[in-house]
């Protein structure tokens, strides 16, 4: 049993779109992510998602609005909900989802988008512990 500080492990990494797990809970991790810039259009079929804002501001585009986050707020998407999460700045959040959800959802594998020229990959391995 060990505290788990947020400052201290988003010091560990700079990569962005790629969540690191924290903590378990029973069959559910926690993870941390920096995120900046798009995320894919994307969901899951089989399971809710929360965002939780540890620093920053998180948009979430949904078919029909868009949720902006700030620090210290968090939002619930329901499974089935097609969403693209965007940050403008850095951004941290902390996630909560069932063991083994692929980031990118039904996004597919091969989803990329462009940054700064070049297509980077969004799925990102989901078993990386810090
Ligand atoms: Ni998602």
């Amino acid at each position: 049993m060990e505290k788990v500080n947020f400052a201290e492990k988003l010091g560990l990494f700079d990569d962005r779109w790629a969540p690191k797990i924290v903590a378990q809970m029973n069959d559910v991790h926690f993870k941390l992510a920096k995120v900046e810039g798009s995320f894919v259009w994307h969901e899951h079929g089989d399971t809710d998602e929360v965002f939780i804002v540890v620093d920053g501001t998180l948009c979430i585009e949904f078919e029909d609005q868009t949720v902006t986050l700030e620090t210290g707020e968090m939002l619930v998407v329901p499974k089935g909900t097609r969403h693209r999460p965007y940050a403008e700045a850095t951004c941290s959040i902390l996630l909560v989802e069932p063991t083994g959800v692929v980031n990118t959802g039904d996004g597919g594998h091969d989803e990329q988008e462009v940054v700064d020229g070049r297509r980077e990959a969004r799925t990102a391995a989901n078993d990386m512990w810090i």
